[in-house]
């Protein structure tokens, strides 16, 4: 064989073996998790491997708790409930043990077996309404977003396919065409896309029963063309029409300068869309783990970012600048808040018009925010989180970040530990009438639809409608007044409906 076979074969052998390594590695991580280690090691013996308790210690998992169950109370269990505990207990390792506690608590499954989905049979009994759960449309790939259309029909955005459209029947037509390129050329780790170039979120105008516009965002992704030889991708939104199945009269409604497209993964990339009751857009971008510019107004990453809906930027945005005073790669005319890390939902409150989202923190620290123009969010200098090796969060110390906690907005609603929260919606329509103006938040590793009421921006009510559902990515109100929840699993999704009796 030649010599330059020979090194291909043995270089193809190696790139297989490498991939093959790093799916193991990643794949067998939860076993590995340091607070797990940490339990096993030193918890185990007396409350046992399912927290089960013993003669020598109480249950972790009752129902109640003698000394309480939330996070603080629970670190405050572990270091006064006990005479002896090993000396090298870091403070962080303690808060990563009352997270692991509340996780466990929580049932919260691991990240692989989220993607398993199970839809209720019968009757779904909650607080105010009893309902059924129907499966209107089994889908052909992961999805990324919902959205009802007016005549019955449904939008769905599929993550690494594109734009797609389930009829009233439930059949999911071939892709919509004439759209922007999105990329499939992606890898599957632990049952989730990781690429660039992915479609993400999809919203109707206002008034599109008058104009007809619907808005999407996908990563739009370059490669030589930004200057690299390997591939990068950035947050953009257009708008355009559907004629048939034809995507026409497109026009680009927000996007960035080249030189801020990232190598990062799109899962982190955010892009939920909402329009507030004045008709200007709002579009969310992830932190793509640039920590560094959070809190750099010139850089799109970790922002909400507000445009009129035909894409002109209002002059009123709390960092508009004139041009000569802007470089030209700089997105600060268009922030509108800065500091979020993942901002995985954005929706509007029909009783103001203002916008909230919803933000995943690291592990903890997951929140539901009222958004302020100007607002500063506060990540990564402040969280309720913990970072994924039980270590303290202490990127925005190294990086030199110093704001007091006072200027920052604090979430209304914080969730330690988190279900990782996704997108949601306030519900509107007769066919709940006691759900009206509440939240109905999607979480994907808890595999829960939480309805919470808030009122003056404070948390009155929490209820868990459905749980071990699946990992829902979007929650919508369809035309109908039923509430239409989008589940992702593996490389399929689900479209339901919440059905009152
Ligand atoms: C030698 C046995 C023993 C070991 C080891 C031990 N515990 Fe305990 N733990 C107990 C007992 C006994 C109590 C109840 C103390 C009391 O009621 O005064 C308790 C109480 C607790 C509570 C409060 C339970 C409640 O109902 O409020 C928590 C939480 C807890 N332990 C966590 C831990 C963790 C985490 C570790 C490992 C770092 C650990 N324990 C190691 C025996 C143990």
């Amino acid at each position: 064989m030649h010599w330059v076979f020979k090194t291909l074969l043995v270089l193809i052998v190696l790139v297989g073996a490498a991939a093959l390594g790093i799916n193991w590695y990643l794949s067998t991580s939860d076993a590995r998790e340091p607070s797990r280690v940490a339990y096993l090691e030193h918890c185990v013996g007396c409350h046992g491997v399912g927290l089960e308790g013993s003669e020598t210690g109480l249950p972790l998992i009752a129902p109640k708790l003698a000394y309480g169950d939330a996070v603080p109370k629970l670190m405050a269990s572990i270091t006064e409930q006990h005479e002896y505990l090993p000396a090298d207990l870091s403070p962080s390792m303690v808060k990563a043990l009352a997270l692991y506690i509340a996780e466990r608590r929580q049932q919260l499954p691991s990240i692989v077996e989220s993607h398993r989905h199970q839809i209720p049979e019968g009757v779904v009994q909650s607080q105010y309404h009893n309902f059924t759960v129907e499966l209107v449309a089994e889908l052909t790939s992961g999805p990324y977003a919902i959205e009802p259309l007016p005549d019955g029909r449904i939008l769905v955005s599929e993550k690494v396919r594109g734009l797609s459209v389930v009829d009233a029947q439930g059949i999911q037509g071939e892709l919509v065409e004439g759209t922007p390129r999105i990329w499939s050329e992606i890898i599957h780790v632990r049952g989730s896309y990781v690429g660039l170039g992915q479609m993400l979120d999809v919203e109707l105008h206002p008034e599109f029963l008058t104009n007809g516009w619907i808005y999407f965002s996908h990563a739009d992704r370059c490669q030589l063309d930004c200057g690299t030889p390997w591939p990068r991708s950035m947050v953009r939104v257009v708008r355009g029409r559907l004629a048939d199945n034809q995507w026409v009269d497109q026009e680009v409604i927000w996007s960035v300068h080249k030189d801020n497209y990232t190598v990062v993964p799109d899962g982190v990339a955010g892009g939920r869309l909402a329009f507030d009751g004045n008709g200007d857009l709002y579009v969310t971008v992830g932190g793509k783990s640039t920590y560094d510019n959070l809190h750099v107004m010139d850089t799109p990453y970790g922002k909400i970012h507000r445009v009129h809906g035909d894409g002109r930027i209002p002059t009123d945005n709390p960092f508009w600048a004139s041009d000569d005073e802007n470089t030209a790669a700089s997105t600060r005319n268009t922030v509108w808040s800065y500091g979020h890390r993942t901002t995985q939902g954005l929706s509007t409150d029909p009783r103001t018009g203002l916008i909230w989202s919803t933000e995943m923190g690291p592990r903890g620290g997951d929140e539901v925010n009222k958004i302020v123009g100007g607002g500063n969010y506060g990540w990564p200098l402040y969280t309720n989180g913990l970072d994924y090796d039980a270590e303290p969060i202490s990127i925005g110390e190294d990086l030199g970040l110093d704001f007091p906690l006072s200027e920052t907005i604090l979430p209304v609603v914080d969730f330690t530990p988190a279900p990782s929260l996704s997108n949601f919606v306030f519900h509107s329509g007769d066919q709940f009438p006691a759900w009206e103006n509440d939240l109905l938040v999607g979480s994907l590793r808890a595999q829960t639809l939480f309805r919470i009421r808030i009122e003056n921006d404070e948390v009155v009510e929490q209820e868990r409608l459905l749980t071990q559902f699946g990992r829902i990515r979007d929650v919508e109100m369809g035309f109908d007044g039923l509430v239409y929840v989008l589940l992702e699993h593996g490389e399929g999704g689900s479209l339901v409906r919440l059905a009152p009796l």
